[in-house]
């Protein structure tokens, strides 16, 4: 039995696993957020990759079959090591953002959010010319977006002058296209789509990777249960019982961090 194997550095990747639940409804989840050890985003990468190295491991003795990273800083920085280690699919949300954002770009000017150390990894700055050799790339390190989005504000007046401020260079620098370099950016789409203005397209990674997910799997949306996507309390009430959410560490607050991301609550297991 197929099972996608997702991790995160904490509760972030949340937003990947609701994307891979509407787009896969029907397929076991097993997910590992890094709660103890998060940030990843300030991490380096010797230590992002000892750290992915680990997670992943831990998801395939739960069996997981493929895996996803969900986190852009391990991403950015572990995902060729680990592809290099372990011999079951591993996908990861850069790749399939890169593509997009290249299909997607007009004037082929084209911003990233990100945390440091996905900025500093220049990943994006690397990945996209190869795709799209005349391509200009402007980075924006947010380091300020993630505990915002985690203390629930999302709707807050200080989010938005936030926002504002980091879109500001990119505005500048008159990109078309902004990819959502972080797991905790699609919570709050909505402000930065408002804050960048209608002009700008929004690529989100969560739907991307999921998109590559079901296409490599080769699976119709809502094919496996006959369940379609949309019917979501059909689906959850179907299917809770297949998945497994662990964390390295749980506080009294972290199920309800995870209902902001997910849209529900949902039982986490400290490993
Ligand atoms: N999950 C991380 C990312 O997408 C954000 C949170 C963190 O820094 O750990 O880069």
């Amino acid at each position: 039995m197929m099972k996608i194997g997702v991790f995160d550095s904490g509760v972030g990747g949340f937003t990947v696993v609701k994307a891979l639940m509407e787009l896969l409804p029907g397929v076991p989840i097993v997910y590992f957020g890094d709660t103890a050890r998060a940030p990843y985003g300030t991490k380096s990468r010797e230590t992002l990759i000892k750290f992915s190295m680990q997670d992943a491991e831990f998801l395939m003795k739960h069996g997981a079959s493929a895996i996803v990273i969900a986190c852009h800083s391990a991403a950015s920085s572990a995902a060729e090591a680990l592809r290099a280690r372990i011999d079951i699919p591993v996908f990861e949300v850069v790749t399939p953002s890169v593509k997009e954002a290249c299909r997607l770009t007009r004037n082929r000017r084209i911003g990233i959010m990100g945390t440091r150390a996905t900025v500093s990894s220049n990943v994006y700055l690397h990945a996209i010319p190869q795709r799209l050799p005349s391509a200009r790339i402007f980075q924006q390190a947010c380091p300020l977006l993630v505990p915002l989005v985690e203390e629930g504000w999302t709707e807050r007046r200080e989010t938005r002058m936030i926002v504002k401020r980091y879109l500001r260079p990119l505005k500048n620098s008159q990109v078309d296209t902004l990819v959502l370099g972080c797991t905790h950016y699609p919570v709050i789409k909505k402000v930065i789509q408002e804050k960048a203005g209608k002009r700008i397209k929004i690529v989100d990674p969560s739907s991307a990777v999921a998109s590559q997910v079901a296409e490599h799997l080769k699976i119709p949306p809502g094919n496996i249960t006959g369940i379609q996507p949309g019917n979501r309390d059909k689906r959850h009430g179907d299917l809770n019982a297949e998945h497994r959410f662990f964390v390295s560490d749980l506080t009294p607050h972290t199920e309800d961090i995870v209902a902001n991301f997910l849209g529900q609550k949902i039982k986490l297991e400290k490993v």
